[in-house]
């Protein structure tokens, strides 16, 4: 298991710039099978989760090539399978994103069907059950999705609850059906508008991205899309003020959109931060008095994002007081807190809701990471805990954060790594 030893407590200071959106990049390169011709995707951020999509890709058939740090040239004219095997979706679950745009492309599609993940059952019943109402006939069998689509038909569909990954696949399958397609309670995130924006710019007409309401006017082919940027990370560059805001120091993020930051800089300023904002950054000043506990709920985009909670749980378990956290989109999204328990953070965990106690002080000890952001979180606690905290499970951060290690290393985080 990769480890990181970070020795604190440490005030971060500096600078750093968002890398793009690993949650807008992974719906955008599987609509790539839409295409005929290339698409040079910039600002890509060379994460795991991305380096699995490309391997996804390339096994239906796609060229892929690096043009540079973050530009990624996929081209898939030469796609010609369309099965997505169990190695790649087992890895990944947004590779159930590939679903639609084959089903579109082939007429059939065989997806493995995605398991579970570290905080829960994380089902695909509202994917599966959109895209039938599109057209699709689903057949589970042997573990995998055997789908086939002989008259993809627009609809009416009425989401049961705002999710993300359903609304991007359906709104990017919905793009080669001609006709309106309606999609209602849809999620808002900004990853979902990118999707849309992308989809536009080669010719679909979409409606409503953003809102509660997406109207899809479907097209036969799309146009030629040469070049596309990837939006900033918001839940990167949201760990990195929090990292800033928790250590009590004095951090920077550039090329970031601090409106799609709103919801978290809004719970920091709660808890007692100095925040400014420009067009493209966002800076935490130090802070001169202690944490201030808070209440939040995870809810859907413009709520507080759940992929900022565990890093908020590391800071509030040194907040004055006692903070509640409750978890609207996954109940059981808490591994971390019984790793913090290690570093002397007093947490209860009564699901969906965490009730934490702020300490004076953590202190440095063993912890692992078991998903992604909860990595991140118990970093984040190792920069303010006392000692060697030592953080196993990086290839869980490595899924998402581009050289996280470098990044915290230039803002004056000590951090060795095992490898
Ligand atoms: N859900 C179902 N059935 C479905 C789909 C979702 O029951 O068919 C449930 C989920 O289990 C969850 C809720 O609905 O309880 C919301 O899930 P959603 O579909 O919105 O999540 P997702 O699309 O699978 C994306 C991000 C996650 C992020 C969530 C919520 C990607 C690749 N993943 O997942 O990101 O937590 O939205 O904002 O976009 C991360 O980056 O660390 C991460 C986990």
């Amino acid at each position: 298991m990769k480890y990181f030893k970070i020795e604190g407590p440490v005030k971060l200071k500096g600078e750093v710039s968002a890398q793009g959106a690993k949650n807008a990049v992974l719906p955008i390169m599987s609509a790539i099978i839409l295409y005929d011709t290339p698409v040079l995707l910039s600002n890509v951020p060379q994460v795991v989760d991305v380096f699995t999509m490309i391997e996804l890709l390339k096994i239906l058939g796609t060229k892929v090539e690096w043009k540079g740090k973050n530009d990624l040239l996929l081209d898939p004219s030469t796609i010609n399978r369309y099965t997505a095997p169990y190695e790649i979706v087992n890895q990944m679950r947004a590779s159930i994103y590939v679903l639609g745009p084959l089903l579109m492309k082939f007429g059939k599609a065989a997806v493995s069907f995605p398991g579970g993940c570290a905080f829960g059952p994380r089902p695909i019943d509202y994917h599966l059950h959109g895209l039938t109402l599109l057209g699709a006939n689903l057949e589970i069998d042997r573990g995998y999705i055997n789908a086939s689509m002989k008259s993809p038909t627009p609809a009416e569909i009425t989401l049961n609850f705002k999710s993300v990954g359903t609304t991007i696949h359906l709104m990017t399958t919905a793009s080669l059906i001609e006709g309106e397609t309606t999609l209602i309670n849809c999620a808002q995130e900004p990853e979902v508008v990118a999707t849309a924006d992308f989809l536009i710019k080669s010719g679909v007409k979409i409606e409503g991205a953003g809102t509660n309401v997406i109207k899809v006017k479907g097209v036969r082919k799309l146009n030629n899309l040469t070049e596309y940027k990837i939006i900033p990370d918001r839940i990167e560059a949201g760990t990195y003020i929090t990292a800033g805001f928790t250590t009590g120091g004095e951090v920077m993020v550039t090329g970031c959109s601090p409106i799609h930051l709103e919801p978290v800089i809004a719970k920091l300023k709660e808890a007692g931060a100095s925040v400014e904002r420009g067009n493209d950054y966002v800076l935490v000043k130090p802070r001169e008095n202690k944490i201030k506990s808070l209440q939040i709920e995870t809810q859907p985009f413009p709520g507080f994002p759940t992929d900022m909670q565990p890093q908020f749980m590391s800071m509030l378990s040194v907040a004055e007081g006692l903070s509640i956290i409750k978890e609207g989109i996954y109940p059981n999204r808490f591994a971390h807190a019984f790793e913090l328990q290690r570093l002397g953070a007093k947490i209860k965990v009564i699901e969906p809701t965490a009730f934490i106690e702020g300490v004076e002080k953590l202190t440095g000890a063993e912890v692992a990471g078991q998903d992604l952001r909860g990595s991140a979180a118990l970093i984040l606690a190792g920069l303010i805990a006392e000692g060697i905290t030592t953080v196993f499970g990086i290839e869980h951060l490595e899924r998402g954060y581009e050289n996280f290690q470098e990044k915290l290393q230039s803002l004056g985080a000590k951090i060795q790594s095992s490898s």
